[in-house]
């Protein structure tokens, strides 16, 4: 199914070929003078700078190339050499019915790939944060994105599990509850069930011990011993290590869910330590390990490189091992057990170096190829204060408080606006969260990912303007007129649809673009290109609505239902895409 762009596209380039001309010139876009036409193309006037021709007379002999026929309804030259080109009310007909009809709504689907998306990130024992948010959004949004396309996905949390920070709160357990038969090394009986801790402890807890291990080098010390024995094995270690592993997935399953995002698996830090030894072992023979002041390292600048990256560093000279040991040995644990051909990481942009040597130390290890991983960094989420986002007392804002705070603003706005007055107390609880997460969801994926942006949930969680809420609002309208009207979209979708006016062409048009749109976002990795074009969908569809009576005119109703029911389709697809669940009333 070709959209009608495509198909222009296609005709306008034949005319440059036919004339000689560069192909690529023909690339058409939406006109810049709507009431003139619907596309135009300005490349006679590049062609005819190259040629050192008149550019009119060149664009006269390409439209003698673009006859009218069942898409092209008529052409003429603007200006200098402008084409401009106005598509058929047929085709544009015929391309709105196929739209309704589809459960793709238009969408085309790609070569399909083996693809690993590691986003989320969350560690044990500290809170999730912010920044844990904007991985979790916009690393479900391409989940879905490239799903919807045809990739094979597999996402990964990637929890960090390991390391020192665990036998930091070993050593922080053993003065809290020394008498527990994890500390007792004559104990030889099975450790309780129970886990000792709730996550309200870990999050206290961890912040204590890492202060105490700071301040004092004889608990680092120790800390770094409790953390050699844990990963070597110790069975009551071990033990209270599954407890907090327990506690902190009880609460990220919760919070995951409320958020409406999922992981294909769960798979964390600690899950290749077995790897890590064999790891090292290999690159020393491989001859790509130096000594550097003790420590093991990968030199992986490039040269001429100004500063030059520093070494990925393998192992420290006291034997332990770092973040990116670990996600070294985390590609050979996915290239085995998945054979991707692409791996994304959804991480914070400050961490482009780390990822730029794991990424460098890979491939000169022969494991993968720089240009199958990824680094999908993201920009900051700040404060009205334009500082990072923090609670008011200036703490580290959680997640599970950010998201209560959101429903209670939605709840607040949508008695405002005398919405979901008729609900129930339940439905009108569910309808509240959705657009709590509608709201920050779509205000963190409008943006360009690497830009920072300004955290201000009075703005969000608005029913008007360039929001989540509206968004749903108009969805919610397009199901309202449906069920009005007696009908499903199914059935809607099925009757003959004709444009006369403006507003439908527009929003024909719109929908037309959605393939491409998603393309152009698969490709950047950028979900604000679809956030993008929901919106504009949303707003053709508020004025073709204003313009067009679609119920008050039995003559028409059926062909603006009709497009009523490709819009829906299409604006369901899309905001399911970037995560955003719509109510069926509200
Ligand atoms: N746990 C890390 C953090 O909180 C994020 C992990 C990102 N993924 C990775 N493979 N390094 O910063």
């Amino acid at each position: 199914m070709n959209g009608l762009i495509d198909t222009l596209e296609g005709k306008v380039k034949a005319a440059f070929k036919a004339e000689g001309l560069d192909e690529d010139l023909g690339t058409v876009r939406r006109a810049d003078r709507p009431d003139l036409a619907d596309y135009q193309c300005n490349g006679a006037l590049a062609a005819a700078k190259a040629a050192k021709t008149n550019p009119r007379a060149l664009a006269e002999r390409l439209v003698s190339h673009l006859p009218v026929d069942e898409v092209i309804a008529g052409v003429e030259i603007a200006g200098p050499g402008f084409i401009n080109l106005k598509l058929t009310a047929a085709a544009l007909a015929t391309r709105a019915q196929e739209i309704a009809q589809d459960h793709r709504a238009g969408a085309e689907t790609v070569e399909p790939r083996k693809v690993i998306i590691d986003f989320g990130g969350p560690n044990i024992a500290k809170p999730m944060h912010v920044g844990h948010l904007r991985s979790s959004i916009i690393g479900d949004s391409l989940q879905r994105l490239f799903r919807f396309l045809g990739d094979e996905v597999t996402s990964d949390i990637h929890m960090g599990d390991w390391g020192l920070p665990m036998g930091m709160l070993i050593t922080e357990l053993r003065r809290e509850q020394p008498d527990l038969p994890y500390f007792n090394p004559q104990y030889d009986g099975d450790y309780p069930s129970h886990s000792p801790v709730t996550l309200e402890d870990l999050e206290r807890m961890y912040p204590a011990a890492a202060a105490a291990c700071k301040a004092d080098e004889e608990r680092a010390t120790e800390a770094r011993q409790l953390t050699a024995d844990l990963q070597s094995g110790h069975p009551g270690y071990r033990a209270l290590w599954q407890h907090f592993l327990a506690v902190t997935r009880q609460a990220l399953d919760r919070e995951f869910s409320d958020l409406g995002v999922s992981f294909s698996i769960w798979m964390g830090e600690s899950d290749v330590d077995p790897l890590i030894g064999p790891m090292i072992q290999d690159l020393k023979d491989f001859g790509i390990v130096i000594e550097d002041q003790g420590a093991q390292v990968i030199p992986v600048a490039e040269p001429g490189e100004e500063p030059g990256l520093p070494p990925l560093i393998l192992q420290k000279r006291d034997g332990g091992v770092l973040y990116g040991t670990t996600d070294l040995a985390t590609i050979i644990d996915r290239a085995r057990r998945f054979r991707p051909d692409l791996i994304l990481y959804v991480v914070d942009q400050r961490q482009a170096d780390h990822f730029k040597q794991v990424f460098r130390a890979a491939e000169k290890a022969n494991i993968m190829a720089q240009s199958a991983l990824e680094h999908i960094g993201f920009g900051t989420m700040n404060g009205t204060d334009g500082k990072p986002f923090k609670t008011r007392a200036g703490g580290v804002m959680k997640l599970h408080d950010l998201i209560s705070q959101a429903k209670d603003k939605a709840r607040e706005r949508l008695h405002e606006g005398g919405l979901g007055a008729e609900l129930s107390q339940d439905e009108f609880e569910d309808v509240a969260h959705k657009v709590a997460i509608a709201a920050i969801k779509f205000a963190d994926l409008q943006n360009w990912r690497a830009s920072n942006y300004i955290f201000d949930l009075d703005r969000f969680m608005t029913f008007e303007g360039k929001t989540g809420p509206y968004l749903l609002y108009q969805a919610v309208r397009a199901k309202a007129l449906l069920r009005k009207a007696n009908t499903t979209l199914e059935d809607a979708a099925k009757a003959a649809i004709a444009i006369t006016e403006p507003a439908e062409r527009d929003l024909v048009m719109l929908l037309d673009g959605f393939s491409d749109v998603l393309h152009g976002a698969y490709d950047k990795r950028a979900p604000h290109v679809l956030a993008e074009h929901v919106y504009g969908l949303a707003q053709a569809f508020s004025k073709f609505y204003a313009a067009c009576p679609i119920l008050q005119d039995p003559e028409k109703t059926p062909s603006r239902l009709a497009l009523v029911a490709a819009t829906l389709r299409q604006l369901t697809v899309g905001l399911d895409l970037l995560g955003l669940d719509i109510p069926d009333r509200m």
